[in-house]
């Protein structure tokens, strides 16, 4: 492509101040407290998809937080490609853990990444890896190099379930009609191994309550004669799991897709240090399902975690008591064919009916989705393989992902069309976590790789 190296180069400096400036509106869709940023966010992003050279950009209201939706249409008879992101971003919590505060970016070293990272919360989830596809826009526009029709679609709710934007895309189709969605949500294996995510996880997750007592008792006086429903709830927590770490809820595992000997195989090849993987994380062993590798067990297998339990007393010192309640939040990761509100349902009566005596169980749904898997023999992946051969000098590895973006599926299966996972994050970069960050070469990289994705995707669809 024309001067696409020397316009990052000169221009390299500009793109970070800018999303230094996007980072610092800090757009946290679950907490209200900071809908004032949300709605903030919106707007920067809408200006900067203007000055991108997008000519029609939009704020479309929701029930929640708008989406931002932007298209540049050069001619109907050539391909659209839909490039979809999110400007909101996940609590930063816990503070205290992060050694710069999460909305004041500022670009640090690290050992992956020598030549810096910037250290925000949304970062790299998906702040800056939305933007470098609004900077690679504004390079195919400025040049005169946009070889297809473009439309962008950010949303403000993607940490939150994207409840609304589901609503969107139904009521939208003819508006969001294209040829092949992009989205840059995911990560890579490593800065010298490039690999594009081929899957992604489904996603159920819900809420637990076991009540025994109708009030808090003294544990002196009442305990060991009644249901402690925290006792209750580890324990039923506990036999969700078998010896081999298969879960227990009956029909759980019905759905999922088998893969074939070659297959895994050919999963295997993929560069893995299993003592660099234990090292990063400070653990001896790895932990999961029996007769699995650690890549299959976060990406090919389904799972039950507890994302969190509470009750009781867990203020300072200690308090003798009997609490009347506690809870959990489970969630279960999913693989294609299952079905979310299937498994949903699996779980709930599988828990309402191990419910121990002394006790009821109240489950509560909150949001899901369906898994997803992208095909390797169709022209957009082959333009993104293209794409990164360009930049990287190497064919990257397709990789399922054990992360979860629950409007992938429903893309599909309203719109018809493909979604190819250019994700350029490294599962180091923290993302969810306190100091998560984003590799400068990582974005860089991104904005150099995404323009030759548009230009081998028209060159095939002809
Ligand atoms: N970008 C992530 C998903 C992701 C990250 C997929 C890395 C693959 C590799 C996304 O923002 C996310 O956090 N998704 C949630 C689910 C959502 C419904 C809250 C997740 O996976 O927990
Ligand atoms: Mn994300
Ligand atoms: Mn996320």
């Amino acid at each position: 492509m024309k001067n696409l190296q020397s316009y990052i180069q000169e221009n390299k400096d500009r793109f970070l101040n800018e999303l230094i400036e996007l980072l610092k509106i800090p757009s946290v869709s679950a907490d209200s407290a900071y809908k004032k940023d949300v709605l903030k966010m919106a707007e920067a992003v809408q200006l900067s998809l203007k000055n991108a050279g997008c000519d029609v950009v939009e704020i479309c209201e929701t029930d929640g937080y708008p989406i931002v939706y932007g298209e540049k249409i050069i001619d109907k008879s050539l391909p659209t490609v839909l490039v979809y992101g999110h400007y909101d971003v996940q609590p930063a919590d816990p503070l205290e853990l992060w050694t710069s505060p999460p909305f004041e970016p500022v670009i640090k070293n690290t050992e992956l990444h020598p030549n810096g990272a910037v250290f925000a919360r949304g970062a790299c989830d998906d702040k800056g890896q939305m933007y470098m596809h609004v900077k690679a826009m504004e390079f195919m526009t400025n040049t005169n190099q946009l070889p297809c029709n473009v439309k962008f679609m950010i949303e403000g709710e993607e940490e939150v379930g994207s409840v609304n934007l589901s609503k969107f895309v139904k009521k939208n189709q003819e508006k969001l009609k294209n040829d092949v969605i992009l989205i840059s949500d995911t990560g890579m294996i490593a800065n010298d191994v490039p690999s594009i995510t081929t899957g992604l996880r489904g996603l159920s997750y819900v809420e637990v309550e076991v009540t025994g007592p109708n009030r808090d008792l003294h544990s002196g006086l009442y305990g060991g004669a009644v249901a402690n429903p925290i006792n209750i709830l580890t324990k039923m927590i506990a036999s969700l799991h078998d010896e081999n770490n298969h879960i227990t809820i009956p029909g759980f595992y019905d759905k999922v897709e088998n893969l074939s000997i070659e297959e895994r195989a050919e999963m295997a090849k993929a560069p893995f240090s299993l003592e660099n993987y234990k090292k990063a994380l400070d653990i001896d062993v790895v932990y999961g399902e029996k007769g699995f590798s650690t890549n299959e067990r976060n990406s090919i297998r389904p799972t039950l975690d507890v994302n969190g339990i509470w009750g009781g007393y867990i203020g300072e010192g200690a308090k003798t008591v009997i609490a009347s309640k506690a809870y959990a939040k489970i969630s279960m990761r999913l693989v294609p064919h299952q079905d979310w509100q299937e498994i949903t349902a699996l779980f709930k009566n599988h828990f309402e009916s191990i419910a121990l005596a002394g006790v009821k169980v109240k489950v509560t749904p909150h949001h899901g989705g369906q898994g997803y898997v992208t095909p390797i023999d169709n022209i957009g992946y082959q333009a993104a393989s293209k794409a990164y051969q360009e930049t990287f000098g190497k064919k990257p590895i397709p990789q399922r992902s054990g992360g979860s973006i629950p409007i992938v599926a429903l893309f599909e299966q309203e719109l018809k069309s493909k979604t190819i996972l250019m994700g350029f994050g490294l599962d180091s970069d923290a993302i969810h976590s306190p100091n998560e960050h984003f590799g400068v070469f990582n974005y860089l990289k991104g904005i150099e790789t995404i323009p030759y994705f548009y230009k081998y995707f028209s060159e095939l669809s002809k």
